[in-house]
């Protein structure tokens, strides 16, 4: 079923486990993380950005999509549709087309004005039961055309967002979007820690892809809920396409056909969502 978040993340901080957010892009990979989440029985966050909710033609289809691949393939644990770094037009979009999560991302707004903004996406958001995540400091790197410099969360912008009632907080502490250069020095943990004292706000890991298992573990044992991730499955998904085509597969036995072609990296994708949500320590629902 279909779930807003604030239930599952309330829960997870208090549990010390976190719950994957995994990017969709199109039918194949809507299927893959719907499959993960079924079989290993746990929670799990759909999410679009601006960029893909664009390729995919629009909120609206987005979300109609999710919701009905859900109920096709019979899934029953819960579901959270999310925005994944919206400006404000898109979270209003998102709210409007029946997300029941969106992230307001005001990381490259002077602070007062994400503030103010943030607040407005809370109270509308709020009043139509949807949850929302605010960001502070910065994402290095970039996706999807969200560029960020890697600026560390500040605790006291960190506590004012938190106190609007946002219910999660992506704060920048080290981590990046996309591949992590060689010389990346890891996550700021003495910035996360600070946090996460400061505030019980369920606290969010964006660029999950590429952090060493037990630097995410640890961060997840401080009080990180939600872990995105989305990098790793476009390469999972790349690696095991390029696979099948290099061994000749997609001109045997009608191997071309887009519904054999794309099968081993749909797989891949499940493969590897099933192995992350293992990592964040997802309980299975009982
Ligand atoms: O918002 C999405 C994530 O932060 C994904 O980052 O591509 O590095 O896994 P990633
Ligand atoms: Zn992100």
């Amino acid at each position: 079923s279909i779930v807003n978040g604030n239930e599952i993340f309330a829960a997870a901080r208090k549990g010390h486990y976190a719950v994957g957010a995994f990017n969709t892009n199109n039918l194949e990979w809507t299927r893959a993380i719907l499959a993960a989440a079924q079989e290993t029985n746990t929670p799990v966050l759909i999410q679009t950005s601006m960029g893909a909710a664009k390729y995919m033609g629009g909120y609206e289809l987005c979300n109609m999509l999710v919701r009905e691949t859900v109920k096709s393939m019979d899934i029953t644990v819960p579901v959270v549709m999310h925005l994944d770094h919206g400006n404000y037009e898109a979270a209003l979009e998102a709210i409007r087309a029946g997300y029941t999560s969106v992230m307001f991302d005001g990381h490259d707004l002077p602070f007062e004005e994400n503030l103010e903004k943030t607040k407005e996406i809370v109270d509308l958001a709020h009043a139509a039961n949807i949850s929302v995540e605010a960001e502070v400091g910065s994402i290095g790197g970039e996706e999807d055309g969200i560029v960020g410099a890697g600026e560390l969360a500040d605790v006291e912008e960190a506590k004012q967002i938190a106190a609007l009632g946002v219910d999660y907080l992506a704060c920048g502490i080290g981590n990046i979007h996309g591949k992590y250069p060689a010389n990346w020095t890891g996550l700021n943990f003495d910035r996360l820690k600070e946090i996460a004292d400061a505030i019980d706000t369920p606290l969010v890991l964006h660029g999950g892809s590429g952090i060493p298992k037990e630097q995410i573990q640890k961060a997840i044992s401080m009080g990180v809920s939600k872990v995105n991730v989305n990098t790793e499955c476009q390469l999972a998904f790349q690696e095991a396409t390029r696979k099948y085509i290099e061994a000749g597969k997609d001109q045997e036995g009608k191997g071309y056909d887009p519904r054999k072609l794309l099968a081993p990296g749909t797989q891949a994708i499940t493969d590897i969502v099933k192995e992350r949500i293992e990592w964040f320590g997802t309980p299975a629902l009982g």
